[in-house]
């Protein structure tokens, strides 16, 4: 008798039903997958929801980890359901998924983000031009300021930030994490005109982070948003320096101009250059030259300064982000497939600032020993990052999500990745397989 392949997976959903009220439940369902590397939990939820119990809900629309709507508590994590992979959990570990936390549920999965938008237009998330910035305003992609936002740009508002943060609960007030990132975005544009306002909106919030990094270290897109809260917080130190220094500039602008107390003209004997002849006072004239060189060099230097500390203390910062790599067991080299391609779950433990976080991670190893060859493939695609498999009978690469295909050499076959598949370090030792995971 054929051998059954794949496994049979005990997934709990949470269950509720606006019409009943209460706390809600938990329904359990048993599903037979036949390959959990390339099985999101959103084909989970569909396939209970098609074989099992129509009357699931869920919600999700672009599956390829682009519209943020399918986000949910995945064993007790936050994640996209269309992006988190089965096999991400141990075979032997049940699945437990519910909503998001801090949102209101309106049935089973699906909670309202309202109150999430709320916060968000309380930053002020729009971007106003400055009165005389010129068009089309261009920021250099290679610019110190376009580095420093990095991709904070890249927020799906998936929410699944602001359901990780404690903070969220114990602060009504609070805007939460996406909703700062955002604010951080639009106070490092020079080209936006609502600075003071906007961090005026945002400062009591950014006292409120406990910086816990619950959140950078759920975002689906990578983002810090601890890090961009503690950027706000560093723009918040400057102000009163920044916000004095502006208002002497102004102040010594609107005072009356060289001349402005004796005459409506130009002073003449000024105008010819015989100073001192006229009735006008020069070295007043002189000291107000100097006090606005003064106020204009001391500007300069204040904000060089503060804006100088401040980004270099971001670079410095993301430099000590950099972590000596993990190697990460992947078995023996001599139980890879010969001229094929292998995929194995990478098993390990980060550590992620002040905790230990357990994860795994697939990747594809293709291995020809004739020309003694090994290389290892992180299956991320490199389009938008949905999973990658290896389709033995064609030979090729497949993202499931756009459409996308890799040689075996990783270099785009067809459809939208713009580069190669990304290869990762190994070494081999002692006929063991180890991939270094950074
Ligand atoms: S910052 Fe990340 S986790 Fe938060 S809403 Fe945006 S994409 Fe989602
Ligand atoms: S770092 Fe701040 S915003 Fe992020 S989870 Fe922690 S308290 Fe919340
Ligand atoms: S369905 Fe759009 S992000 Fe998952
Ligand atoms: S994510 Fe678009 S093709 Fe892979």
């Amino acid at each position: 008798m054929a051998q059954e392949q794949g496994n049979t997976r005990k997934v709990a959903i949470y269950r509720y039903d606006p019409t009943v009220g209460g706390d809600g439940h938990y329904d359990h369902y048993d599903l037979h997958i036949e390959d959990e590397t390339n099985t999101t939990i959103l084909d989970v939820l569909l396939r209970i929801q098609r074989e099992q119990d129509s009357t699931l809900a869920f919600r999700y629309a672009c599956r390829v980890n682009m519209c943020g709507s399918c986000a949910v508590v995945i064993n007790g994590r936050e994640g996209l359901a269309c992006k988190t992979n089965v096999s991400d959990f141990a075979e032997s570990k049940d699945l437990t998924i519910r909503p998001l936390n801090h949102f209101p549920v309106v049935k089973d999965l699906v909670v309202d983000m309202g109150p999430f938008f709320e916060k968000y237009e309380e930053c002020l998330p729009f971007f106003e031009p400055r009165d005389m910035s010129e068009e089309p305003a261009i920021i250099r992609p290679d610019s110190i300021e376009r580095r420093a936002i990095g991709f904070s740009t890249e927020c799906i508002a998936c929410g699944c930030c602001v359901s990780s943060c404690t903070m969220v609960n114990y602060h009504d007030g609070y805007a939460g994490p996406a909703p700062l990132n955002r604010a951080f975005t639009l106070l490092l544009d020079s080209r936006d005109a609502l600075y003071e306002e906007r961090l005026d909106r945002v400062l009591q919030s950014c006292y409120n982070c406990r910086t816990e990094f619950n959140c950078t270290e759920v975002c689906p897109k990578e983002i810090s948003c601890t890090r961009s809260i503690k950027f706000i917080q560093r723009l918040a130190i400057k102000e009163p320096f920044r916000a004095k220094a502006k208002s002497k500039a102004e102040a010594a602008a609107s005072a009356p101009a060289h001349g402005e107390n004796v005459a409506a003209e130009p002073c003449a004997a000024h105008a010819s250059g015989e100073a001192g002849q006229c009735g006008c006072d020069e070295n007043l004239d002189t000291g107000r030259r100097n006090f606005l060189a003064k106020v204009t060099v001391g500007l300069g230097a204040v904000s060089a300064l503060t804006v100088g500390g401040v980004l270099a203390s971001t670079f410095v910062g993301q430099s000590l982000d950099k972590k000596e790599p993990v190697w990460v067991p992947a078995g023996k080299l001599g139980d890879l497939k010969e001229g094929d391609v292998t995929t194995v779950n990478l098993r390990y433990v980060e550590n992620v600032g002040f905790y230990n976080q357990e994860r795994v991670k697939p990747v594809m190893i293709y291995r020809n020993q004739e020309e003694d060859k090994v290389v290892v493939y992180d299956s991320r695609c490199t389009h938008l990052g949905c999973s990658v498999h290896w389709d033995a009978r064609q030979k090729l690469f497949l993202c499931a999500c756009h459409g996308g295909a890799f040689e075996l050499d990783g270099s785009v076959k067809a459809g939208p990745p713009p580069r190669p598949l990304a290869t990762l370090e190994h070494r081999v030792e002692n006929g063991n397989i180890l991939i270094a995971m950074v």
